[in-house]
């Protein structure tokens, strides 16, 4: 019981989707592996569902009538490399699903028979049988594989078995002591496979079987024992020959041996003889056996992965041996072959393949009549000079022409020579360059060139407007080549090259596109790569390996992501959109701006601030008032515009918080000075000097300050002093010419412009103020002071000076 819990844990049980064996109708079946347990005994706890059960390479040498009676479910049955000596087909008499049931490689020597009706495969193959164990046979009316084996094949017991109508009968023999001629053809079955054992006489086997199925294959073909040389060929009428293919696999024979057996199939029914896996030993002497070559049904021959034992072949009769045998097909693959000849006469060849052999550019030296060559493979070879190919080649009417793996190179200035017949080359894998492209057939569809060394296609090549697949993986090309050239371009395979951003030469112009493979190239995520995602977009399943294959390699930062991934916005990448949103934008702001200056007066606005900024950084530098002063400012204007002073100007400026105290001309004016004096006077006492400048006052009031200003250099050493207010425009054809200095300083633009808007007061009295520039709270009281003291002692004088105390309001 232990034993058996145990067993249940380690064997697998795998709810399988696909089948390892053939016909099994079933999606989903349980399958049971008791696969290599070194178990002695079939464990007993099986799941009883179990539809595929494995117990093969175990140590089972009995079974037992219980063993598999729970299963009832049980189709498939491997009890392959165990040591079971005998069997009683009724322990399965339970199992009506059996179809599968494998017992080769144990040690049967006796079977009793029970009807498994639906039985499909039963493999005895490689067991102890001394003679076919089919003494009791009982019908099984749905086989079609049988495995036989044993040491004695007689007719009499295969004719216990005649009535089958079989597929494949597979003859795995360990030993065989005896085959009495003729038992083989009792068969009935389409295809006969014989794995013969070490150092058997293959000769009656092979003739029987030529005559049993229509497919037979060989394995094992040693040619040492001597009972094959003594032999002479065995005569095989047509009639009585049934094989149509025949294959030999694992041939080891003289070479001697090889042509006979040629000869000997050369006239029977085979069609198509592929011999696989030879080696060769022996002398070749072709003189004294001239091969006949009359009389033979074969259409095509295969000779694959041949190794030979041989010191000396006289080459050029072994290749004419195999050449004037003019079959349709003819292959010799893998066989180390330096060089092959062809009759110097017109040969039925279509297809011919000595692919991975030795073959240089020799092969093309002497003249070949090929009329019916369609289909020629050389891959894996020496070649090196592609238009000879191309001469060869035009001698026939090939079609399709494989040449990978080949040396094969193109100077520029040789010419090529193709037939208008071909449509499918393979030059994959050699070192052509750019220059291949001068030398392709116009009538080409299907070409591969990957694997070369291509770094650009180029542009003056001829027209291949038959081209349908291009396959130019793995080259140096370092963009997307346009259909210009190909306008039928289906298929592109441009993998593994250098392709950093494709250009748009290759959406406008391949239109016929269905699939494009792109992909592991080192692409550059910028903006370049916008409209390759979007072609991706657009064109649903034509980009093949989406998305895993593409990513960016350029920049660092974006290396490895994919480019599905990758954040490309549209106004960053289209330079005219991004162009026209500049200049929207600019014109937008310029139209406020020109809106702004024409309704708001914006740039009266700017030349306050400016001046304004101008005055607070000039307050901060001179804090202190350089003069000694009695007024802080002085006004001068004309009489015209005094309604404006006396109702705007001087209450403004007693609005500030402190008092500021003014000094005007015309209540100040000391009638015993001349004009200059009482100007001069008012100016001093002043720390600063207002002008209310309009057309009236430059006509009538300015005329003395010019002169002041000549005389004491003032405005050219210290504007500070000297405020203008420009209270109307004045043209400057309105200032005469003698006034420099005022001209000067409207040219200059350095006056206070009064708005006529009134919102704009606010700004021009913050500017007046800071030009103004006086330290109210710490020049009051000292003002006050001297204001008084100056006043007891002018009036005696008479002084019209005013006083205008400014309090805080
Ligand atoms: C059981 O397992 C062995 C390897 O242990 C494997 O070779 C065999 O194919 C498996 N059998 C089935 C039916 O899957
Ligand atoms: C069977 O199992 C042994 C180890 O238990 C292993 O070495 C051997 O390769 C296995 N054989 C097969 C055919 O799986
Ligand atoms: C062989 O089997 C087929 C059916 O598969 C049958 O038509 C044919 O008559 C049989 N031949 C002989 C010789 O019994
Ligand atoms: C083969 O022939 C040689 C003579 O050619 C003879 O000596 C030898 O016994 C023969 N072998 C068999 C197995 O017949
Ligand atoms: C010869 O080869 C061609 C191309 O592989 C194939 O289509 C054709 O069936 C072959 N002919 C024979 C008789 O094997
Ligand atoms: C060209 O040959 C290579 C290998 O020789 C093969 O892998 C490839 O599929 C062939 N190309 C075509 C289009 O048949």
């Amino acid at each position: 019981m232990g034993l058996a819990i145990n067993i249940y844990i380690f064997c697998n049980l795998v709810m399988s989707v696909e089948s390892w064996a053939p016909k099994l109708p079933e999606e989903r079946e349980l399958t049971t592996n008791c696969s290599n347990l070194s178990l002695r005994k079939v464990p007993s706890n099986l799941d009883p569902a179990t539809v595929t059960l494995d117990l093969s390479c175990n140590l089972l040498f009995q079974l037992q009538s219980s063993d598999f009676h729970s299963m009832s479910q049980l189709q498939v049955l491997i009890l392959c490399q165990n040591r079971i000596q005998q069997l009683d087909f009724k322990i399965f008499a339970l199992n009506k699903e059996l179809r599968y049931l494998d017992l080769s490689y144990n040690r049967l020597k006796i079977i009793t028979w029970y009807s498994l009706a639906g039985l499909k495969h039963l493999d005895l193959s490689f067991n102890d049988f001394d003679t076919m164990p089919f003494n009791d046979f009982k019908h099984m009316a749905h086989l079609e594989t049988l495995g036989l084996s044993a040491a004695t094949i007689q007719r009499s017991d295969l004719q216990k078995i005649a009535h089958l109508y079989l597929h494949t009968v597979f003859l795995g023999l360990r030993t065989l002591s005896q085959y009495e001629e003729g038992s083989l053809p009792i068969l009935n079955t389409t295809k006969l496979h014989i794995v013969l054992p070490m150092n058997t006489n293959f000769w009656a086997l092979l003739c029987d079987g030529i005559k049993t199925s229509q497919i037979l294959e060989m394995t094992n073909i040693d040619g040492k024992s001597q009972f094959v040389r003594n032999r002479t060929l065995p005569t095989l009428t047509l009639e009585s020959a049934k094989t149509s293919t025949l294959l030999l696999s694992k041939v080891d024979l003289l070479w001697h041996d090889l042509l006979l057996i040629f000869q000997f199939v050369w006239h029977t029914s085979v069609e198509y003889f592929q011999i696989q896996n030879v080696i060769l030993g022996g002398h070749v002497y072709l003189d004294h056996h001239p091969f006949d070559y009359s009389n033979t049904a074969m259409k095509a021959i295969r000779l694959e992965h041949v190794h030979f034992r041989m010191f000396s072949i006289p080459q050029d009769k072994i290749y004419l041996l195999f050449t004037k045998m003019d079959v349709e097909n003819l292959t010799i693959s893998d066989a180390q072959m330096p060089h092959m000849l062809f009759p110097n006469y017109p040969q039925r060849f279509q297809y011919l393949n000595f692919a991975n052999n030795v073959l240089n550019d020799d092969l093309f030296k002497t003249p070949t009549q090929l009329p019916y060559l369609k289909t020629l493979v050389l891959k894996g070879n020496k070649l090196e000079t592609l238009p000879l190919v191309s001469r060869f080649a035009n001698n026939t009417p090939l079609m399709q022409l494989d040449l990978s793996q080949n040396l094969l190179q193109h100077e520029k200035d040789e010419d090529c020579v193709w037939p208008a017949t071909l449509t499918t080359m393979n030059l994959s894998s050699n070192q052509l360059t750019d220059s291949v492209f001068r030398c392709l057939p116009r009538s080409i569809q299907i070409l591969d060139l990957n694997n070369n060394k291509i770094q650009a296609i180029p542009k003056e090549l001829i027209h291949l407007q038959a081209l349908r697949e291009l396959n130019i993986a793995w080259n140096f090309l370092t963009d997307l080549p346009g259909c210009n050239h190909f306008t039928g371009l289906s298929v592109l395979n441009i993998e593994m090259n250098l392709i950093v951003s494709p250009s748009l030469d290759f959406f406008q112009s391949c239109h016929k596109i269905k699939t494009l493979n792109a992909g592991k190239n080192p692409f550059r995520c910028t903006c370049d790569l916008k409209e390759f995602i979007h072609f991706e977009k657009r064109s649903e399943g034509v980009v093949v390996g989406w998305s895993d294959s593409y990513t960016c390699e350029y920049p660092l930062s974006l290396k490895g992501t994919h480019l599905k991934d990758v954040y490309l916005p549209e106004l960053s990448c289209n330079i005219a959109l991004l162009v026209v949103t500049i200049m929207a934008i600019m014109l937008v702001l310029g139209v406020a701006m020109a809106f702004c200056c024409l309704r708001f007066d914006l740039l009266w606005y700017v030349r306050m601030l400016g001046q304004w900024t101008q005055h607070k950084a000039r307050k901060t530098r001179q804090e202190q008032p350089e003069r000694h002063a009695q007024f802080h400012v002085f006004i001068s204007y004309s009489e015209h515009d005094s309604p404006w002073v006396k109702n705007e100007l001087i209450p403004s400026l007693e609005k500030e918080d402190g008092s500021v105290l003014i000094c005007l001309l015309e209540r100040q004016a000391d009638p015993g000075k001349s004009m200059d004096e009482n100007i001069m006077s008012c100016i001093e006492r002043s720390q600063k000097s207002i002008f209310v400048l309009s057309p009236s006052f430059v006509r009538r009031e300015w005329h003395p300050y010019e002169l002041y200003f000549a005389h004491h250099s003032l405005l050219h050493e210290n504007l500070d002093h000297v405020i203008l207010i420009l209270l109307e425009p004045i043209p400057m054809y309105c200032i005469p010419a003698r006034f420099h200095r005022l001209k000067a300083l409207m040219e200059k633009k350095a006056y206070l412009e009064w708005p006529k808007d009134r919102r704009k007061c606010g700004l021009f009295w913050a500017n007046l103020r800071a030009a103004i520039n006086i330290n109210f709270s710490g020049a009051r009281q000292m003002h006050e002071l001297q204001t008084f003291t100056e006043l007891s002692q002018e009036s005696p004088r008479g002084s019209t000076i005013s006083l205008i105390r400014t309090d805080c309001l």
